[in-house]
């Protein structure tokens, strides 16, 4: 069974499903699989060392599949932030044609760099205001967050079941219902709460293509839905991560009276997380991950996930639903 949407035709992609960028995980051999099994794979741009690799990395990623695949740039500027604009020249100059946004409003600037060269925008964010914000700027698409997903929820604590129908009721572009999607129920749900289609990541990471330490896959096996924490609350820059002893450890320490980031800073470290993801020892830092790791219970290739997915999604819609319509 194929489902068509306004997603599958404006990306060119055969299922409405989107893989969300994720540091460290959002390499070539990921995002190739996906878009080689019919959905939208995604790079991440600041996983790459600089603009030049990034450069590099899409020509591997165009040498592993033929379809459409693109690109996420995160933009949270600070003190040292990477150079965003040269990041997104590289995106051009590779001839991306879909990318993914996320982050503060400092994105518009990425924005206004990536449009005139025809690229289409697939903004990432966690409110309906900020949604209609990103529409009124001219984005392609919005990828709604809900409160469940991993990475940024935002403040406002809205779960998927109020937040995509909420949006799909305003926005007018077409619209990826993002966060706590692992299977083809979840496909369903999206489509009847108003969603054009799903994004997901933390099924993504437990694939055999994602490019990953084993011992992380299975943390997102062993961890149920109730293995994430929400970390950083105290700074208005809420994460979602799994649980493990440094995330706990991170926990513990932020609800100290008068806590500060200096106080977690060395747990937290980017690299801490990248040596995690790459020697699979739990213990170094710390992991993105959303409650759906209660959905997970297999390490497919993306393949045989994106089969699984649409049968289920056919046998729901064509038996389960089916039969209920008096
Ligand atoms: C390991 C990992 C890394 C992520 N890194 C990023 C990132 O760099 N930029 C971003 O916009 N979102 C990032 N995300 C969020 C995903 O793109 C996606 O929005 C989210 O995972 C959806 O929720 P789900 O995990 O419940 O599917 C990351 C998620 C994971 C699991």
């Amino acid at each position: 069974m194929a489902i068509k949407t306004r997603i599958t035709e404006l990306l060119e992609i055969e299922h409405p499903i989107v893989q969300g960028g994720m540091q460290g995980v959002g390499v070539a051999e990921l995002a190739s699989a996906v878009s080689n099994a019919g959905g939208l794979g995604i790079l991440t741009a600041l996983t790459q060392p600089s603009p030049t690799a990034l450069r590099a990395e899409i020509d591997r990623c165009r040498g592993m599949t033929a379809k459409p695949f693109g690109v996420n740039l995160t933009v949270f500027p600070t003190i040292n932030s990477p150079d965003y604009k040269a990041y997104a020249q590289a995106i051009i100059d590779g001839g991306i044609r879909i990318v993914e946004t996320a982050g503060t409003p400092a994105v518009r600037e990425i924005w206004e760099q990536l449009k005139p060269h025809g690229v289409v925008i697939l903004h990432k964010c966690t409110a309906v205001r900020h949604a209609l914000s990103a529409e009124r700027a001219g984005c392609d698409v919005i990828s709604i967050d809900g409160f469940e997903c991993a990475g940024h929820p935002g403040e406002d604590d809205i779960p998927g079941l109020i937040l995509i129908p909420a949006a799909a009721d305003k926005v007018k572009i077409p619209m990826l219902a993002s966060g706590g999607f692992g299977d083809g129920r979840g496909l369903v749900a999206a489509l009847a709460l108003g969603a054009d289609g799903i994004n997901m990541g933390t099924r993504f990471c437990a694939t055999q293509e994602a490019r990953i330490h084993p011992n992380v896959k299975q943390a997102y096996l062993d961890n149920d839905e109730r293995g994430t924490y929400l970390i950083f609350r105290n700074f208005k820059n809420t994460a979602r991560v799994g649980k493990n002893e440094v995330s706990t450890e991170v926990v513990r320490r932020l609800a100290e009276p008068g806590a500060t980031f200096r106080d977690v800073q060395e747990l937290v470290a980017g690299s801490a997380g990248r040596e995690l993801l790459e020697s699979g020892d739990m213990a170094k830092g710390v992991f993105w991950a959303g409650m759906v790791q209660g959905l997970i219970d297999d390490i497919p290739t993306c393949d045989q996930l994106f089969v699984s997915k649409t049968g289920t999604t056919e046998k729901i819609v064509n038996g389960r639903l089916a039969a209920m319509v008096a």
